[in-house]
């Protein structure tokens, strides 16, 4: 089954009033008509801005994290359904960064992921491992149980997902997992997947780890990497155009 590929930009802690808005007037300027899907996570301030600017228009949007609970005394939290008010379509979930230096854990992560999709938000879901953990051998296992975390929790909801394999070696380094690499861990998230649902087919397994304009074309050829979600190119227009016109 064909389905179009996604592209999403996370911004991380980048951006601002003005810079975001040359970004995505020169984004809306060169997008065309794109074959993919096209995303851009903000961080929760600029939703507003977001908003304003994409409504209507070809490209999503979405926040870089959501709160585990619902509502209430959570000082700092931004809740799925404040995130639903400024129209966001996705929130990424279980960023690396947010495991590593926030202390997420699977069940937190399986929570948020919860979370966004009960409010009508699509949660994109990184797994990956360190190179600690590739060199140990341990990437199949360390991919599968942050995923099974999440399948677990979000139960026959699992084909609503995105899942985003970002090997944390790749991320920010220049250094890219081989489309080779990157295939082989996509089919196994593909059949965990499809042990779920009998809708695995559906749901978009993006990679994501410095894929840039030059690298994106061979990893979004192989049968199991559905998109990217793309750091450091995301903030440059031409970049992550050149990314989105690799996606078809
Ligand atoms: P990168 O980041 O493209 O800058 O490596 C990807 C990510 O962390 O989502």
């Amino acid at each position: 089954m064909t389905k179009k590929k996604l592209i999403a930009g996370n911004w991380k802690m980048n951006g601002g009033l003005a810079a975001n808005e040359a970004l995505l007037r020169a984004l809306l300027a060169g997008l065309g008509q794109p074959s993919a899907d096209v995303a851009v996570c903000a961080p929760a301030p600029y939703l507003a801005q977001l908003q304003g600017l994409l409504a209507g228009g070809p490209i999503g949007w979405g926040a870089q994290d959501l709160s585990a609970h619902e509502q209430g005394a959570y000082t700092g939290e931004v809740s799925a359904a404040m995130l639903k008010d400024f129209g966001c379509r996705y929130a990424i979930v279980g960023h690396s960064e947010r495991r590593q230096y926030h202390g997420e854990t699977d069940a937190t992560v399986a929570a948020k992921a919860q979370r966004a999709l009960a409010a009508g938000i699509t949660p994109i879901v990184c797994v990956g491992e360190t190179l600690v953990e590739r060199e140990a051998e341990q990437t199949e296992a360390v991919v599968k149980r942050q995923l099974a975390a999440v399948i677990h929790a979000v139960a026959h909801c699992t084909s609503e997902i995105v899942v985003a394999y970002e090997p944390v070696w790749a991320i920010g380094t220049g250094q890219t997992a081989t489309p080779e690499q990157a295939q082989q861990v996509h089919a196994v998230l593909r059949a965990q997947l499809a042990a779920a649902t009998h809708q695995a087919e559906r749901v978009h397994i993006l990679y994501g780890g410095s894929m840039n304009a030059a690298n994106a074309a061979s990893l979004l050829a192989q049968p199991d990497i559905d998109g990217g979600l793309i750091g450091g190119a995301s903030l440059k227009a031409p970049d992550f155009l050149r990314i989105i016109a690799a996606a078809h």
